[in-house]
């Protein structure tokens, strides 16, 4: 068979080397595609792939029509909401994600983002401490749970909530379980953000919600741009200027609230949240050894297209 990691934003060399011995020592063949600006160099390159490696790569009707003999796509990752799940269940393709294998590095480029924004973006000026600050996870996921780990850590007030109402989970890491997200937002000193793009969360963290933020409070999202309402998060922090926004996803808004926020925003060029060696290793090669297993035993484990 032959499996392509398709990556826009590369893994590691040290992953992709990993991922090729895999795949190689299972009797299949490599192919890498990496770096792409176009699309069709994408519709390119799967013609005559069975398995497909990616991360937050758009694979939509179009790739899998250019794809006709694709068996399995594994996103190597969390969130899965770059692929066409509707049109791959109706082609017969399994799509599968890597829950878990990226978690601590998004949850450690949390802290770096709060640090960067607590001390100022190092520019010489008095910041302040996060020991002590109340941290409010939404919602308590792998990232979650790592979130609340280090958060302990460093000393602070941890606080979460949970959409499957798991209030034993939360409680059994020794944090604080909401009932209702409103009132962890209005509870906490920092709102961090790890809610999947569903049509459920999509745009739900909105005026609503967030103007019920503390006093000088700060939002930070490692998780997706969509599930914001960018519109009205950018109206009210305008009209809001004790609050923060700094985020691992760029809005599509960015000009406009670099403009209006200035040093009350942050993000960065890319998404960096997986983007280390450990976080690549962990998920390309979970991904590779599931489709190799899919392969030698029809093991579907992690199918998110049942
Ligand atoms: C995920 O869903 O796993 C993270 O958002 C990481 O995405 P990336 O692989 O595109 O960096």
């Amino acid at each position: 068979m032959k499996i392509l990691i398709a990556t826009e934003k590369p893994f590691a060399k040290v992953a992709v080397n990993g991922i090729r011995k895999i795949i190689e020592e299972a009797g299949h063949e490599f192919a890498l595609l990496e770096h792409y600006t176009e699309k069709s160099q994408l519709l390119q390159a799967v013609a005559d792939v069975h398995a497909l490696i990616v991360r937050s790569d758009i694979i939509d009707a179009e790739v899998f029509a250019a794809a006709p003999h694709l068996q399995i796509v594994v996103r190597a990752g969390a969130g899965y909401d770059n692929i066409d799940l509707a049109t791959a269940t109706a082609r017969n393709v399994v799509v599968m994600n890597t829950p878990g294998q990226n978690a601590n590095a998004v949850a450690e480029l949390v802290f770096g983002l709060l640090l960067y924004n607590a001390r100022k973006h190092f520019d010489g000026k008095s910041g302040y401490e996060l020991k002590g600050k109340h941290i409010g996870i939404l919602a308590y996921g792998n990232v979650g749970k790592n979130v609340a780990r280090i958060a302990k850590g460093m000393g602070m007030e941890v606080s979460a909530y949970d959409f499957f109402n798991r209030i034993e989970l939360i409680e059994a890491d020794g944090v604080y379980a909401h009932h209702n997200r409103y009132d962890l937002v209005a509870k906490c000193d920092i709102v961090s953000l790890h809610i999947p793009a569903t049509p459920e969360t999509v745009k739900s963290v909105n005026r609503e919600m967030l103007e019920l933020m503390k006093p000088g409070a700060i939002l930070v999202n490692t998780a997706r741009k969509e599930i914001i309402d960018e519109p009205e998060l950018l109206a009210l922090f305008k009209e809001r200027t004790d609050l923060t926004y700094i985020t691992d996803i760029r809005p599509d808004l960015h000009d406009q609230f670099v403009e209006a926020l200035g040093d009350r925003y942050f993000a960065p060029p890319k998404k960096m949240g997986a983007q280390t060696a450990e976080a690549n290793i962990n998920a390309g090669l979970a991904a590779a050894r599931q489709i190799t297993a899919f392969f030698a035993t029809g093991c579907t484990t992690f199918q998110v297209n049942k």
